[in-house]
């Protein structure tokens, strides 16, 4: 096995998973990014973890998530939705009403997203959606202010939620704070941020550190590089801009989207989730 994937291929991952349990996930759209490598990954990924419930995990924080939106959406039918490092996965699609999705992630990433999505539109297979697709490295401070020059562009003033969903970890601790400030001049009073994140001492409970562990010999990510941040740096970092609506964590949001809970700090990544308003 060799360190042959790149951090934009875990996006292809978490579709496969989210597929796997649509009914939890909420993500109907997620299987049309199924591929044989991907299963093949995946197979592989459940021999080294099993009994580790990442089902759970992916179908838990995108069910999650979607709820936020929808919840977003409700309250503001003008919503504009910014899926930040948005991967492969399916919001804009998935939220009923939505007028306008933006969609950023490495050029790379973004380029096949749209020539897939607009493809599977063409065959039927994905709703019509205005969608805009803005390209960046988030960790390159010229490419944030160009980002934040599009956005400034793209919303308008409008409500805006925005979504960081499983990226904070693969950002610099610099520009994480950076970006932070950055949505803060295009979002409007009361307009939610929202992310998963890690604090230092949920990730280094045992399925965390096997799945690093696991990204270590994949994508070549050193166990030492992620950017882990206990819950007082988050308010450190935000609360110039945001208040906090809502601290929850996988193990505290199964309750809510799971008939019986399954999940416990000896079978699931510890993953906290972070719902922030803007002041
Ligand atoms: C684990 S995937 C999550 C994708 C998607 N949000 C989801 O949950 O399905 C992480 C995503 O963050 C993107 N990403 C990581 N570092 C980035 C950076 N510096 N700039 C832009 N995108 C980045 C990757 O390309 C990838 O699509």
């Amino acid at each position: 096995m060799s360190a042959d994937l790149e951090i934009s291929e875990t996006a292809f991952w978490v579709n496969e998973v989210r597929a796997r349990n649509e009914a939890l996930s909420g993500d109907i759209y997620a299987k049309l990014w199924a591929s044989r490598k991907n299963e093949a990954i995946w197979r592989e990924y459940d021999q080294q973890l099993s009994g580790d419930h990442y089902e759970f995990y992916f179908g838990i924080r995108s069910r999650y998530f979607l709820s936020l939106l929808q919840s977003s959406l409700a309250a503001h039918p003008d919503l504009v939705f910014v899926n930040v490092g948005c991967g492969l996965s399916n919001y804009a699609f998935l939220a009923e009403g939505l007028s306008k999705s933006i969609e950023i992630d490495f050029p790379n990433v973004v380029q096949f997203k749209r020539e897939k999505t607009l493809e599977w539109q063409k065959q039927g297979l994905l709703p019509p959606r205005h969608i805009v697709y803005l390209s960046a490295n988030l960790n390159e401070a010229d490419q944030r202010q160009t980002l934040l020059e599009k956005l400034r562009v793209e919303i308008a003033g409008k409500p805006a939620f925005i979504l960081m969903e499983g990226i904070t970890y693969f950002l610099d601790h610099n520009c994480l704070t950076a970006l932070f400030e950055l949505f803060a001049q295009v979002q409007t009073r009361d307009c939610r941020l929202a992310f998963d994140f890690f604090d230092p001492i949920r990730g280094a409970d045992p399925p965390s550190a096997r799945f690093r562990s696991f990204l270590e010999t994949r994508i070549g990510w050193s166990r030492d590089a992620y950017n882990f941040f206990e819950p007082a740096e988050l308010v450190r970092m935000t609360q110039k801009y945001y208040k906090i609506e809502e601290r929850s964590n996988i193990l505290e949001k199964q309750n809510e989207f799971l008939k019986k809970p399954v999940l416990s700090p000896e079978n699931v990544a510890a993953a906290s989730y972070a719902c922030l308003k803007r002041l």
